[in-house]
Formats: C-alpha cells, structure tokens, sequence
C-alpha cells in the first residue's frame, strides 16, 4: 500500500487559556512550545510561561516549560507536540493569574516566600502546584514535596518553593500556615474588578480563583473534531479513534495503517511522543494513539489487571493503588505502583505509555524503570501486527529486540495478580530525581511456610534488555530466606547477567566509567530485599529506618534568624508577581521578529580547518554548507572566523552560525553542515596531567608564587611529622536555566542594539564595536534580567552575542541566537578543575607548622579570567587558619577544550577544598577527630592576618564557629550520630563543622555607576544602574537603599532595565559585589538630590511646621516657575582601600588584593545508605556575618542557593569529557545538579545580629557567593559517615575522597564491592596462591570465603580533571550476617 497524503483538511482546535484556537494546517513536527512562542508575538495574552530553554529534544525538567492539560495533568510543552493538544485544553500560567488582573493565590504564596531568584523556572513552579491543587482534593505534605520531582532550580534552595505548596496542604506545617495567613484569602472583588476577557466571576468559584477550570467541551463538539489528519510538508499526523474505524475517509483503518508502516519504515505509532529525544530522528508519519477506544481499557479484576496500549504510565499507577485499596490482604500492587514512580517524572508519567517505554528499552537499551519492574511482576503483553483481531500474546521476558516485528501495535499489558506475594523494585541514579538508574532491579517472592515457593529476579541495565535470572530464581526456590540463600543467589544472579557497558561515564581518563558501581548494584539490592522480606514474612525484624532506600521527606520550613534595619526589611523581590505570572521579559521574550540563528561546533579537540568552501562539496578540510543552504527557510550560513588561512579548531569552537526563519531550521541547517578538519586530535590536550606532562602554561596567566609567607625548611624542622599528598578537584558546570542568549537588531547608522543574557554589557558592547568595526558608542547592549547566570556570562557571552551581531550586520535583519542546555556545555567552558600536590609539617597536637602547595589548573584554550581566578583560589586556600610558614603556586595550563571561566564563588571552593583536605589530612594521619584541628590552627581575633600580610578585619570567624557549635548542639548531635551508627549496620550518619572566611574585593565592580531621576510630577523615581539583575536581587536592594536615602515610598521607585547608553562603562557583575557597589552609588546620587531637595525641605517645614510628604517635597521643587531643580544626578562608588585603586599618577592607594573578609560556620548532619552509596542530608546550621542586611530574604536565599550549589559540586555534578575533550554529560539528562530531595530537610539560618559593619554600604556586607564553601559541611559529614564504615570493617578511618563524592565514589570508599564477583575473584586468586591470608588477618579481617559482602577493595586514585581510577591491587573483605550476627 502507498502512502498519499490526506485529503481532507482539518483545522487543529483546542482551548488555551479558556479561548478556542484553530490553527490551520499545523505542522506535526512543531511542538506546542514553539506554538506558545510565536503566538506570543501576536497576542500577548498568549505567553510561553517566562523564560525559555529550546531544547526540545532532551524533554528536561527545565523548571519553565510546564502547562497544565485538560484535566490538570501536567505536560511539558518542550515533549508535547502541538497537534495532540487537539480537543484538548492548555493553560499556561499566564491563564492562571496576572499582575494586571489579579494573582492566584500559588503566585503570591510563591512570590511572598522569596521563591524565586532569577524567575526562570517559576512559571513551571507555579504549574506544578496549580495542577496539582486543581487535579482534587488537599494534597498531604509529603505529595506536595514529590510533586517537585519534575522541576529543577539553580537559584533557590527549593525550600521556599516546597513551602509556598505546602501551605495549601491537608497537614501544613505551623510555618506554612502562617504564610497562607499572610497571603490572606483571594480577593474576589479584586479579581472581578479587573478580570479580563477569561475571568466571568471569581465569587462563585472560591478561593483558588477562577476560570482556570477546564472549559468543559461538549460532547457533541469532541464528536465533531474528532478522527482528525494533519499534513504538512511530507510530515503527517493521525489521531485515529478506533482500531477498526470504517465511517472515516482517512487513513485511519487500523488494517491500513499497519500496512503502512510495512511500507513506510519512518511512520511511527506514538502515545507520548516523549521518546523524542531518545530516537533522535524526525518520522514521517505519526500516529497517535491516545484517542483509540480499544486502546483504552483498563481491566481490573480477581486475577489482575489488563492495560490498553494507550494508557499511560501514570494510569497505571493509579490503577495499581485503586486495585491496592480494593485487596487490602495485597502488598505487591503499591509496591508495584511505587518502582513505577522512579520512571521520570510525573509530568512525562502523564503523557508517556507503558508500550512506549516496552518499546526504546528494547530497540534503543534505554534503561528503564518499568521494563525490570514489570519483568518481576510476571507481566505479559499483547500485540497485533497485520489483523486488529488476530492478537499475539507474549510473556515480557521473552520481550527481546526482534522478538515482535518492527508493525507489531502494542495493544494490552497484562499484569496477574498473585496472592501472598512480595514485590520490590529498586534503583538508584545520579541523584535522586529525574535521573536515569544505574541499575534497576524488581524481586518478587511467595513463601510456603519457611521456604521460597515462587520467586522472580529481573535486572535492568543501560544498554541491554532487562532480563531475569533464572539461576536466582533457582536458587531461591525451596530455599530459606538465610544468609546462605542470600549468598548463592548473588553468585547466581552474577552468572545470568546480561551487563553491558555505558559510555556515558567512559572518560578520556577513566574507561571503565561506573561500570564496576553499575555491576555490583544488584547485590546490595538483593540483600535489601532479603531484609525487607524477611521481616515482611516475619522471619527477622529489622529496624524500619534501616529498611529499603532512603525515604523523601518534605522539607521542613527553614529556621531563620535576622534583623531588619527600618527600610532594610524582609521584602520580596520587586518583580516577584512578574515572575510568577510571567509577565516579565528575558532577553529572548523581546518581542522584536527576528531570524532565528544556531552554531556548528567543532567536535575535536585540535585540527586544521584550511579552507571554508561555502559552496564546495570537494573541499578536503573545511566546511560544506551546500546541504544546509538547500534545506527551505534557511536563508545564510554565516561564518565566525575572520581571517580562515590555517584555523586551528578546539572542542566546542563555534565554526560558523546557520541563520533560518524558524529555530527547528536553523538547528537542522547546522545539523546539514559538513565540517572536515585535517590532523583531528593530533597532539589533543584535555586532561590537567596532559597538558602538565607537555608543559602547556597560560602564559599570560602563569601565577607564580600567589603567597610566600616565613621559612619552609625551617617549618618542616620544627615539625613532629611531615607528609605528603595529592588531591585533585574537578570542575563545574554553572548551569544557569536561561542559557547564552542573544538577539542583536540592527540600528540606523551602522549601529546595532543587542539584547543579551549577560553579567558583563559593557564588557559585550566594547568587544562587539571591535567585531563591527563601529565606535563604541554605536553598539548598545541591554538587558532587563537573567535567568541565572553564575559566572560565564561575565565573558563567554560575547560569542553569542557577536554570533548574532554578525549575522544581522551581514543579513543587515535581527537575528537571535539562543543556546540549549546541551549545546552550552559543549561551547561554553565551566569551573576550573584543579591538581594540588602538598607538604605539610605538623605538630603531635595538630598545629600546622608548615605548609608548601603547587596547584594547576585547567583554564581551557584562553586565558578569560584564569588569572585573577587562579590568584583567588591560592588565597582561599589559608582560608581562617593560622599557616606560620606558607607557600602557594597557582599554575595555569592551557589545553584544548573551551575556556574555562568564573563560576559562582571564582576559585574559591577549589581553595577551600585544597584547604579542608589538608586538615583532614592532617586529622587523619594523628588520629584526631577533624573539627579539633580545625579548631587548634584557627585564627584568633589577635592574630588573624592572612599569610600575604592583611589584616582580616572584624574578625569573628572562632566566635561564629563557638556559637554555631553550640547553637547546634554539635557535640551532643556528635555523640548521638555514634549512637546510631553504632545500632546500623548498613544506615550511618555523620555531622560536620566548618568555619569560613572568604575575602571580597570592590575592585571587580568599582566604577559602575547609578542614575536616579525624580519624576517631577507625582515623585516617582527612576532607577538605572550598570549592574546587571540576575537573580541576586539587586533591583530590589537598590531600590530600597534608594528609598531610604531619599526618604521617598518603595512602591514609587521602579528600576529600568540595563543599559550601556544610560550608565556608561559599567563593570562586571560578580564578585558578590556589585550589588554594594551599586547601592552606593545610587546612594551617592541620592545625596546630590537631597541637597538639592534641602531649601525646598527647610521652606516647607518653615512654612507648615511640619515634615512634607515626598510628593509635596518634588512638587515644590518642581514647581519653581523658571528656576526648576535639577532631579537628576548620577552616582559612582570608588573604594580606595585595594591595590588596584590608584590616583592619576597610577599610584597603588591600597596594599591588597581584597578590601573586607566575610565569615561565617556551617554544621551539617546526613545519613548514607552504605549499600547504594546514596545520601541524604538531614538538617544544615548556617550562622553567617553579612554585616547589616539590606534585605534579609533575599540575603537568606542567596545564602541557601549557594550552599546548594555547592552541595551539587561537592557531591552530585561530575562533568565528563571523552579523548576528543567533547563532554558526555551534556544537559539535564546527564549533568545533575540538585534536585529538593538533595537539600537539607532542616535547614537553620542565623545571620548575625547586631553587627552593622562600619566600612559598608549601609553597614552590609556582600553575600552571594560564598555560603558556597560552607557546603563542604554536607561533603565532610558524608566522609564521617563513610569513615564510620570503615571502621566497622576494620578499613582505616583515615582516607581521601577526591570530588564530586558521587554515589559510586561513596559506595567504593566504603569498601563495599560485590559479593559473588569479588568472592570469584578472590577464590580465582586463591586457588592460584596469589591471596595471602594472613595479610586479610593483618588487616582485622577474618577470611571468610562466600560472606555476603567479600569484596575488592578498590583504592580510588584520582586523574587529571578529578576523573577516577581504581586500583585493584588490596583486597578487604567485609562479612556480615544477612540475620544481622
Ligand atoms: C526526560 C525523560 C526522562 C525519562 N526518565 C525515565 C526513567 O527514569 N525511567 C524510565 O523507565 N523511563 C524514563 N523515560 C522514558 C519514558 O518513560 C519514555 O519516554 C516513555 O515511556 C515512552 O512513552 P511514549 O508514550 O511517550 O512513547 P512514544 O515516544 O510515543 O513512543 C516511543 C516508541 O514506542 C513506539 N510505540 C509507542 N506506543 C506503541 C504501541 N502501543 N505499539 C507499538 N509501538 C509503540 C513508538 O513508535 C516509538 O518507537 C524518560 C523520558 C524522558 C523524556
Ligand atoms: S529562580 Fe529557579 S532557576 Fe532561577
């Protein structure tokens, strides 16, 4: 049968926000995010939900791109294709609440709990609870909390959020009543008085507003609409409505339809579509199957359930719970139910189908949750392939690739019930959310009495199809549930496994990746799920805490302590409604039309690319872009390099831009373009130790000698002992969700405005006036907010933006470019990661007496701020501690990867950790606990100088660090952490303290000035500044340090956006700084005008006896006829205190780098699953100095955004790069910053009270960065915990974890390995006489062939780039009884 495209045409329709839409002839391929965009430009009411990632394909939980279908499921509109919203409604959060109408009441709540920093994902936070409250009922605490699984934020510490949605909870903690008490009930006048064309009444739609209830279609008109086709460009969708469907003119018989994709390979059945990503091709022909009847069903019955082809997963967890509920005498239909909630999220569970999933898992070896669960749950399925009525049933372990043909339709799954069963499913990824397991495994288990009378053993791994292992299974049967079964099952379990390997961890400097992790996962299940069994059946109760993984809990409301100066108070963002309505605009929601522009990158790390041939196919090396040029809507290739006669090329170099009309084209064109490059990878230098062995410095960059304090001979004399040691610190990706974006629009005169996501426009608009060959002053660059930046957009944005600037010049048309999350990380470098070699000399009590460290860094292929960074990470290093003899050298080395840059905190973590790993080295190696050496070299307010010579001012580190101790009641939590790992065997708990001072330096924003305008009229003011509002608030700050100088109302100042044409020559925004910097200069300004303002006053006050109003006062002088004031004045901060600052003979006015020190201690608590690695942290203590806080909620979310990041550097985010330097985490589907189950449950803030700081703005001190370092606290109490099961196996306590502490690094560092591989191993050896017995006696450890846990022990050695690798020479064994002896 061939293929013709339908004849008839028919419109898509659907409701968004409470209006019909009809598109005509929709495009298949386009999704409902691209819809949402371009309408946007039409109609404004028609919004996308605030910031935009475009990267569709990876389907990610970039917080923004939720809407909220039908009947309040959740779909993410980057997944949904636009025509299946076809009778369906859609509403975005602009449907659920304005600013210019009336909020709901998830938008206050959100935005009254500070949560939202830069406001990127906030649109998607908001329809996460929205759908959630509007899908029935009160949801408890805890579904509120497992609601975020699906949302990521880089800003905030997720706690603020989880409370705005638990303050609608049945079970609301006190906390999170009170903000609904402060937030007051909707206001239904209100709403009425301003609703627009969607809201009819609010009064009798009660509190959670109105209007955003589906509108309820009429039968009669989804009868009308339905059995629809789309056709657009050889692209074709159907939405047939029966297998067997004879009235319609379409090709929608079933019959025929399986014949056409006999004969037409690219025509796919679809019910999601969200394996978009995964098969990573465009389909012709597109069937949709979520409107078929028979499709449809769901069975429930005796004997079990059976599940039609078109339901989702998410249906079938609430199948199994309703069927749970029902057979109450049952355990397996929840336990079931529960492994089914590890599949994604439940946005993508909404939307995605069991038969799908089935499907890539085994066609593409996704590891997937729900193949090795239903696999234990002896699941069956049906398909047909040429006959809708000669259906085929297949058991689903014999579910292997080429067991249905390539036309089967997957039609019912069906899934028995079995009394008396015992079923559990466990995984374990990256993180705990939304990533992908390692491993999988689902047991299932009926006893006879004592013995196994049926068991099931599925495994699931990367890469191969899930499988059972029938020796297992074997061995279980007729056995009893002893630790000799357990043991013979392990081994058997590893003969039947079908492992394969995983490249994505496969690195230039670790092959082996986590396979070994990987491989042994399963034991440490199997011994779970014994456990678990066991007291399931009875037969040995364990404690419940010890049982299964470690749960999610909610996060408690933070306990927070601050101080509110008058006018300095607790207040929310100024633009907190916009964000959570999504009124606001980032750089890509200018609404300006514009062609749409994307990169070609090179993939290798060194080459030549000799010639670029535009038009040339025959080119040897270069570039092809004739494939490209021929694909329709592409309309040039632009090249980036300006003179190309032997253009060296690195990873990640943006080659040349495909510029086309829409953002698919563009991404397609630059797919189409071939790029050839002689010598690839010759001589390529990637790792540290690469480019250490070739010598390869950042000569510009080249730091030497950072610090030289005393005499290191005669330090390491006078020491009792003196050791060596290496440690490595890798790198990070800042990963802000608004990724590089630009648009640049070209102006009259050769000019050029460009809109950009920037920290640095100036630094943008100098750099791109160069490129254009125009003066500075015909390029303006502006920005009304990030979302997120961190760092690289200090400087890495000038590619983008000159990318765009280019092509609009050469196109002489607006041109945008904006980067997905994937394509960021290949193009754009990261944190610098770092090899330290050290010589310390210490006393027998602890006292450092000497300390020599070499460091080099990874700065990538430019020097960007390697420099300045490198000099910051050698004085983090001493950090609070007294060092009497110190040398630093800080080495920068270039390789050939993308430059690395500034990321949040700019070298310092990487000092800190140098730092804290020495003291714990130091620790270790005298036998003395960590937080006593701490304590013993720390400074003291009278000799608190850094080894460099400067003073740290104001001091108070040790008295933080006291009072924090026993705030925080350290040492008893201490003792009771003992307690608990003494009665766990497998649960261990660990606590730490860490003290902090970080130094801050005016230097990086000193110059960056504000203007104040005062609006004669009615005394309004405006607001610009040169730094740049990227979440930290300073919008908001300024404006209160601007109206509490004037003396003028908040809510009349508002804050423009940035602009290089208004405040010239801004500097950078970072350091923590630049929001002092400009408050000052904004208060300086506000000096000037109250001068002016000053005879007006004193007339006034003369004349009436009293204090005018603000407005009265503008009015008077403004009302001078022929003599008006001058309400205007503009305002700089030049601090003198720091080397960098000169006079006009450019004499140094300071002696430092850094102006001021601020301190501050972290205390944090987790608890660790010994057998999966996993952690969760339990509760943080932060008492931090920020002086006299400007805003204490913001500052206090600043603080918790940092610590959580650097949770994710120090345990969760590992960048990965392959031999080529091309990175292999790429995006949200590999790369894993923290998601809310990774943040503290108890999070305890005190910022200092009493204690304005005299040299500061207002008394304030600087806060964004560096609670950062205080995280170490979580990475130390892992280490705890880790030693505590050490030294339960007998291990040395003392050891070295290099970073990021990931699961598998965790688990191996406990020294728990697999049973039956090891124990093979170990017996292999043995028989060859290659074991020594007496060296496992020497070690405390009684040999014990087949013990549960025998394992390798693995030291860990670390590589350049902090990339693993494992020596296998040392052999420990753990034993233990799975009876707990
Ligand atoms: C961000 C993200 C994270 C994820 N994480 C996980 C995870 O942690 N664990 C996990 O298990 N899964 C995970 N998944 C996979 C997810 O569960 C699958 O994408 C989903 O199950 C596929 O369902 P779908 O209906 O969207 O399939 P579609 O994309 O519609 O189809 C996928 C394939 O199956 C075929 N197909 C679909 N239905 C049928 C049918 N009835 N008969 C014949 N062929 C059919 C299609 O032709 C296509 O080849 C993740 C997916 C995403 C996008
Ligand atoms: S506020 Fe969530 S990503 Fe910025």
């Amino acid at each position: 049968m061939s293929f013709a495209p339908p004849e008839r045409k028919d419109p898509l329709q659907f409701f968004l926000n409470g209006e019909l839409v009809k598109v005509h002839e929709p495009d298949p391929r386009q999704m409902l995010i691209e819809f949402l965009r371009d309408s946007k430009a039409e109609n404004s009411a028609v919004g996308s939900g605030g910031g935009l990632d475009w990267n569709q394909e990876e389907g990610d939980a970039l917080g923004d791109s939720l809407v909220a279908i039908q009947e309040y499921d959740l779909a993410n509109k980057r997944l949904k294709p636009l025509v299946a919203c076809h009778g369906l409604s859609v509403t975005t959060v602009e449907g659920v609440g304005s600013e210019r109408r009336c909020l709901h009441q998830v938008q206050k709540r959100i935005a009254e709990n500070h949560g939202m920093q830069c406001g990127f994902c906030t649109p998607g936070m908001v329809m996460n609870t929205y759908a959630l409250l509007k899908s029935g009922g009160k949801p408890t605490a805890e579904e509120s909390m497992k609601n975020y699984d699906g949302n990521i934020c880089r800003c905030t510490g997720y706690r603020n959020l989880v409370q705005a949605s638990e303050s609608f909870c049945s079970d609301a903690s006190p906390e999170a009543q009170q903000l609904a008490e402060k937030c007051g009930a909707h206001d239904a006048d209100l709403c009425d008085k301003l609703s627009g064309r969607w809201v009819e009444s609010c009064h009798a739609r009660g509190p959670e507003h109105a209007k955003m209830d589906v509108p309820r279609q009429s039968d009669a008109w989804l009868m009308a609409i339905q059995d629809v086709s789309f056709f657009k460009e050889g692209f074709a969708w159907y939405a047939p409505m029966s297998l067997e469907d004879r009235r319609s003119t379409l090709i929608n018989r079933w019959e025929e339809a399986l014949e056409i994709k006999k004969s037409k390979p690219r025509a796919m059945y679809i019910l999601g579509d969200t394996a978009k990503g995964i098969r990573q091709a465009a389909y012709e022909v597109l069937r949709r199957l979520a409107g078929v009847t028979e499709l449809n069903v769901l069975e429930k019955t005796g004997t079990g359930l059976t599940f039609g082809g078109a339901l989702t997963i998410q249906h079938l967890v609430e199948a199994l719970e309703q069927y749970q509920e029902v057979h109450t005498q049952l355990q397996w239909p929840k336990a079931l139910a529960d492994g089914l909630k590890n599949v994604a999220q439940h946005h993508i569970r909404s939307e995605a189908g069991w038969a799908g999933n089935l499907l890539i898992t085994i066609q593409r070896g996704f590891p997937s949750d729900l193949f090795p669960c239903l696999l234990a749950a002896d699941a069956e399925i049906s398909f047909v392939t040429s006959n809708a009525r000669d259906e085929k049933r297949l058991a689903l372990m014999d579910l292997k690739p080429g067991a249905v043909p390539f036309n089967a339709l997957l039609t019912k799954l069906h899934i028995p019930n079995v009394e008396g069963a015992f079923f559990k499913y466990y995984r374990v990824g990256q993180r705990k959310w939304l990533s992908h397991c390692f491993a999988g495994a689902g047991f299932r288990l009926q006893m006879d009495g004592a013995k196994v009378k049926d068991a099931r053993v599925a495994l699931g791994y990367w890469a191969a199809t899930p499988s059972r292992s029938s020796k297992a299974e074997g061995v279980l049967v007729g056995s009893q549930l002893d630790t000799a079964t357990l043991q013979s099952a392990i081994r058997a379990l590893h003969e039947d496994l079908e492992f394969a390997e995983e490249r994505q961890f496969q690195t230039v400097d670790n092959p082996e990746g986590k396979d070994s992790y990987r491989r042994n996962l399963p034991d440490g299940y199997l011994f779970k799920f014994f456990q678990e069994a066991q007291n399931h059946f009875k037969i040995k109760s364990w404690p419940p805490e010890e049982l299964g993984t470690l749960p999610v809990k909610p996060l408690k409301a933070g306990d927070l302590k601050f101080q509110e100066a008058p006018g300095l108070e607790n207040k929310p963002q100024l633009s907190a409604m916009g964000l959570t309505t999504g009124s606001v605009r980032y750089t890509d929601d200018q609404q300006i039309p514009a062609l749409f522009g994307y990169p070609v990158l090179s993939e290798v790390a060194t080459g030549k690319l000799e010639h670029l041939e535009w038009r040339s196919e025959d080119d040897e090396n270069g570039i092809d872009v004739s494939e490209a040029l021929k694909i329709e809507g592409v309309v040039d290739v632009v090249e980036i390099g300006e003179t190309l006669g032997d253009w060296r090329v690195l990873t990640g170099q943006q080659l040349a831009l495909v510029v086309a009309d829409s953002y698919r084209t563009a991404k397609r064109g630059a797919g189409a373009v071939q790029v050839k490059i002689a010598n690839a990878n010759e001589d390529a230098i990637i790792t540290l130790d690469q480019a250490i062995a070739a010598e390869s410095y950042l000569d510009s960059a080249h730091f030497r000698n950072t610090v030289d304090k005393g005499d290191l001979e005669e330090g390491f004399k006078a020491s009792d002992l003196v050791f060596e040691g290496t440690t490595y610190v890798i790198g990070q990706h800042a990963f802000p969700l608004e990724k590089q974006t630009a648009l640049a629009v070209p102006e009259e005169k050769k000019g050029m405005t460009v809109w950009h996501s920037t920290q640095g426009h100036d630094f943008t608009r100098a750099k791109l006036a160069g490129v254009l060959g125009v003066p500075g002053s015909s390029v303006v660059c502006k920005q009304s907010r990030a979302g997120g930046a961190f760092g690289p957009k200090n400087s890495r944005q000038v590619p983008t933006a000159a990318m765009a600037a280019v092509a609009a010049h050469k196109l002489d048309k607006a041109v945008r470019v904006a980067y997905e999350a994937t394509l960021e990380q290949l193009a754009v470098g990261g944190r610098h990661s770092f090899k330290t070699q050290y010589k310390v000399g210490v006393n027998k009590d602890g006292k450092i007496q000497a300390c020599n460290v070499e460091s080099w860094c990874n700065g990538g292929c430019t020097h960007d701020f390697t420099g300045f960074l490198n000099l910051e990470m050698g004085e983090a290093i001493p950090s609070v501690y007294w060092w009497p003899n110190m040398k630093i050298n800080v080495h920068a080395m270039k390789t050939n990867l993308p430059s690395n840059t500034a990321v949040r905190s700019f070298g310092s973590p990487q000092g800190n950790f140098v730092c804290e790993a020495i003291i714990e080295d130091v620790a270790g190696r005298l036998g003395k606990p960590v937080e006593e050496i701490r304590e013993i070299n720390m400074c003291t307010r009278e000799n608190a100088v850094t080894p460099w010579g400067q003073p740290m001012e104001y001091y108070n580190a040790d008295m933080l660090w006291k009072k924090l101790k026993q705030d925080a009641s350290f040492v008893e939590r201490e003792k009771q952490c003992e307690a608990f790992n003494a009665q766990h065997r497998w649960r261990k708990r660990g606590i730490s303290a860490v003290p902090l001072a970080y130094g801050h330096c005016y230097a990086y924003a000193a110059g960056t000035g504000a203007l104040v305008n005062i609006h004669g009229d009615d005394g309004s003011v405006t607001v610009h500044h040169g730094g740049c509002e990227i979440g930290q608030g300073i919008h908001t700050k300024v404006a209160q340090v601007v109206a509490v100088s004037l003396g003028c109302p908040l809510d009349l100042i508002r804050v423009a956006d940035t602009n290089t044409e208004v405040v010239p020559n801004a500097r950078f925004t970072g350091g923590s700084i630049t929001t002092e910097v400009v408050c000052e200069a904004a208060r300086q300004a506000c000096k000037q005008l109250l001068e002016t303002l000053r005879p007006h006053r004193e007339f006034l006050v003369k004349r009436d006896s009293k204090e005018p109003s603000w407005p009265e006062l503008v009015a008077a002088a403004n009302a001078v006829l022929g003599h008006q004031e001058k309400l205007s004045a503009t305002g700089i901060f030049s601090p003198a205190g720091n080397k960098y600052t000169t006079d006009v003979e450019g004499n140094a006015l300071g002696t430092y780098h850094g102006d001021y020190f601020t301190y501050g201690a972290g205390i944090s608590e987790v608890e660790l699953d010994v057998l999966t690695g996993e952690i969760r942290p339990l509760r943080s203590d932060i008492l931090y100095d920020v002086g006299q806080s400007i805003n204490p909620g913001i500052e206090i979310g600043q603080l918790e955004g940092a610590f959580v990041y650097g949770i994710g550097y120090y345990l969760y985010e590992e960048p990965l790069r392959d031999a080529r330097g091309v990175e292999r985490s790429q995006g949200v589907w590999a790369y894993k910053p923290p998601m809310a189950p990774e943040v503290p449950i108890e999070f305890k803030v005190e910022l200092l009270r009493d204690n304005p700081f005299p040299k500061g703005v207002l008394g304030s001190k600087a806060i964004g960065e560096p609670p950062f370092m205080l995280a170490y606290s979580v990475l130390g109490a892992a280490k705890k915990a880790i030693a505590s099961v050490r030294k339960e196996n007998g291990l040395p306590e003392h050891f070295q974890m290099p970073m990021p502490c990931t699961v598998d690094a965790i688990q191996k560092a406990c020294l728990l390995g697999s049973a039956p591989v090891a124990s093979g191993w170990v017996e292999a050896k043995a028989r060859s006489g290659a074991v020594d017995d007496a060296r496992w006696r020497a070690l405390g450890l009684e040999l014990r062939l087949g013990g549960v846990f025998l394992v390798g022990r693995r030291e860990r050695s670390c590589k350049a780039d902090g990339q693993m690798s494992w020596d296998t020479s040392q052999q420990s064994q753990v034993t233990q009884d799975v009876t707990g002896a």
